[in-house]
């Protein structure tokens, strides 16, 4: 049998004492779409962080490509939720993507031409060639999250880790990187997002990791996209429950016969 691209084994990480993930098992494979989905809090960040080695199991373990995370942190581009650096010092856009391009065994070496065209259409890819030269401090929110997921991209990694690299990133764009990763994916890529909205998940996964400090579901995107699943997770929130609406739809399935009124909102 092939090795797991991701395999945790009753996997419990805790911040002070509390458990924030509780006995994983999954087993997840290469060459996949697979989103990591459930509610604020329910340790998806931790569970990428934990995945990478940023943080230590408290109990059971990890493997990326069957091995520690430490040991093949090369073979992937990690997309942290939201990134948190300061970027008033004067960097363009286009250095920050050919830093994609810079490995441990060559951080002084110079850059190839090839390195070069590779940032070039990674910047192509996600809209921003036309900002190639600005300061990455003067553009927007979502163009800044775009100049993240070039550098991610131009490093042509094994395994892509997101946490939620749409966030703020229009619709057109998240398309059309979704369509880029799955192209990716369909070359033998892997590419694990964090991701909130149920629908494009519909559209775009091949599987889903669903959480709520434990295990909820993972395995074929319908397989986990169920309502009993999605009530466990979201506690029947019904703010979740009416963005499924076209899914349900689409699915045959009967929420009225659960109860469930679809008028009340909660934000
Ligand atoms: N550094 C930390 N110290 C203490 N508790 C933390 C820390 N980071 C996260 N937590 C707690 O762990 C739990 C899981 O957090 P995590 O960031 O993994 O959730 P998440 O599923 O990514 O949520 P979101 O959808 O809001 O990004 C939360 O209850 C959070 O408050
Ligand atoms: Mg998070």
């Amino acid at each position: 049998m092939n090795t797991p691209l991701i395999e945790a084994k009753s996997l419990t990480v805790r911040y002070h004492y509390k458990p924030v993930l509780w006995n994983i098992d999954c087993s997840l494979s290469a060459g996949r779409m697979i989103g990591i989905i459930g509610p604020n809090g329910s340790g998806k960040t931790t569970f990428l962080k934990t995945l990478m080695g940023l943080l230590k199991p408290d109990s059971g373990s990890v493997r990326l490509f069957g091995k520690e995370p430490k040991q093949v942190l090369e073979r992937l581009s990690y997309v942290p939720q939201r990134e948190s650096v300061d970027w008033d010092f004067p960097a363009r856009v286009q250095d920050v993507v050919l830093m994609g391009r810079y490995r441990r065994s060559n951080l002084l070496g110079r850059l190839s031409k090839e390195d070069r065209r590779l940032a070039d259409e990674a910047m192509d890819e996600v809209g921003l060639t036309e900002f190639a030269k600005r300061q990455i401090g003067e553009l927007s929110g979502g163009q800044q999250q775009r100049v993240f997921l070039a550098r991610a991209i131009a490093r042509q990694p094994e395994l892509f880790l997101m946490d939620e690299p749409f966030a703020g990133v229009d619709a057109a764009t998240e398309d059309a990187i979704l369509r880029l990763l799955a192209r990716l994916r369909d070359k033998g890529r892997s590419v694990v997002i964090v991701h909130h909205d149920l629908q494009t998940a519909q559209r775009f996964f091949d599987e889903l990791v669903l959480l709520r400090t434990r295990l909820i579901a993972s395995g074929p995107t319908e397989q986990v996209l169920t309502p009993d699943h999605l009530d466990e997770a979201y506690g029947g929130r019904l703010s979740v429950l009416s963005r499924m609406g076209d899914l349900l739809q689409k699915s045959q399935l009967d929420w009225k016969e659960r109860g469930i009124n679809d008028s009340d909102h909660e934000r």
